[in-house]
């Protein structure tokens, strides 16, 4: 789908409450776009997705098309029943049906090898599948409405932070999709983990809110794709997706890490530099640090202990840099612990691997 299209904007509710009549007919309306080979962005727990009929090979092409996103890079397909695994995975392991069992519904996909019904255009022509059901309300209503198997990418444009709030999702996809479902900010923040069952042991692809301990109190060992937290891998990703770089604001964003003092005095040091020389400087920061920042921009993620907050608010910290033309960004180091690796990962791929020990 390219430019010029007509895209509703239709505001509804998180649905913790239950949804209104009034909201029902909007997400019936929704799930009829899908169903007739249309586009709708929703939210879900962990940001906004770009949904289409998975098992309409026209509808994939048009989800690329929108994002402008290389179709090499595959889709990941949203369920809203357990059962429906069996409906486009060619089998389901024992170990698929226990991680469902503790974390679904939530923010967990699963690679299995795929059921001959699912076109390669939603897999990106590999012969595995990307599964997740999603616990958010809005969604679970819009995937039974479209059908029971929407694919959906996260709804930014190519190369950008994905959407945490309806308004970003407009920013980007306004006039290139058929509606937008505009439920507020997302919980979580940063993309589910991904995890890959066809390896043995099972390997996480994309780290997330569930993190590798609490995937391996369920499985047992659990790898990790090395070239997660390492830039100087000279492995590709196992993730297609992973490879590109993915979630950048315009501005160069370098990472600080050291001590708070150490930290302050470079970024400070570094601003005014950069100001003299013309550049429009950021600080990304927390909340035990921000008051010590000076540059044009300074945002603060929230406490440094509290992960949920961090990761709530990185995209649009990122988002925000870009909306004030901000060229130069230094941003605080975070634990690779539990779900920092989620945090931390994001960060170095915004960052390009670049981090400053000062
Ligand atoms: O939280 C999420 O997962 C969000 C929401 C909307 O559900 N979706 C999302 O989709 O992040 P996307 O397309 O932005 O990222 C999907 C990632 C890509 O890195 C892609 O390469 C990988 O999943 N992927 C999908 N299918 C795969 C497969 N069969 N094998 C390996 N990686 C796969
Ligand atoms: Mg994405």
């Amino acid at each position: 789908m390219g430019e010029n299209v007509n895209t509703i904007i239709e505001k509804i509710s998180d649905g913790s409450s239950g949804f209104s009549g009034k909201e029902e007919e909007i997400l019936r309306r929704a799930g009829n776009i899908i169903k007739s080979g249309g586009l709708v962005a929703f939210p879900t727990e962990t940001v906004y997705g770009l949904g289409g009929d998975a098992l309409n090979r026209e509808s994939a092409r048009r989800i690329y098309a929108a994002k402008g996103r290389p179709s090499d890079n595959p889709l990941i397909v949203h369920i809203c029943r357990v059962q429906d695994l069996g409906e486009i995975a060619a089998e389901v392991p024992e170990e698929a049906v226990r991680i469902a069992d503790a974390f679904w519904p939530g923010p967990l996909t699963m690679i299995l090898k795929k059921a001959d019904r699912v076109p390669g255009e939603t897999t990106g022509g590999l012969d595995t599948v990307a599964v997740r059901f999603p616990s958010h309300p809005a969604a679970r209503k819009l995937i039974q409405y479209g059908g029971g198997f929407i694919a959906a990418p996260s709804a930014n444009l190519s190369g950008k932070p994905s959407p945490t709030e309806g308004r970003y999702v407009t920013e980007d996809m306004n006039g290139r999709i058929n509606m937008i479902l505009d439920g507020g900010a997302a919980g979580i923040g940063l993309e589910s983990t991904i995890i890959d069952l066809t390896v043995t042991p099972p390997q996480i692809l994309r780290p997330g809110y569930v993190t590798q301990m609490m995937l391996s109190r369920v499985l047992g060992e659990v790898d990790i794709d090395v070239t997660i937290l390492d830039g100087s891998s000279a492995q590709a990703p196992r993730a297609p997706g992973m490879k590109y770089r993915h979630y950048a604001p315009r501005g160069d964003l370098v990472i600080v890490e050291g001590t708070s003092e150490h930290v302050a005095a470079y970024m400070n040091r570094k601003a005014a530099e950069d100001a003299r020389a013309g550049e429009r400087t950021g600080i990304i920061g927390t909340k035990e640090t921000v008051g010590q920042y000076r540059a044009d921009v300074v945002t603060c993620l929230g406490a440094r202990k509290d992960q949920d907050s961090i990761a709530r608010n990185l995209y649009s910290a990122l988002r925000q840099m870009d909306d004030e033309n901000v060229t130069k960004i230094y941003c605080e180091c975070f634990t690779d612990r539990d779900f920092g690796q989620a945090i931390m990962n994001r960060l170095l791929k915004a960052a390009g691997h670049t981090v400053v020990r000062v």
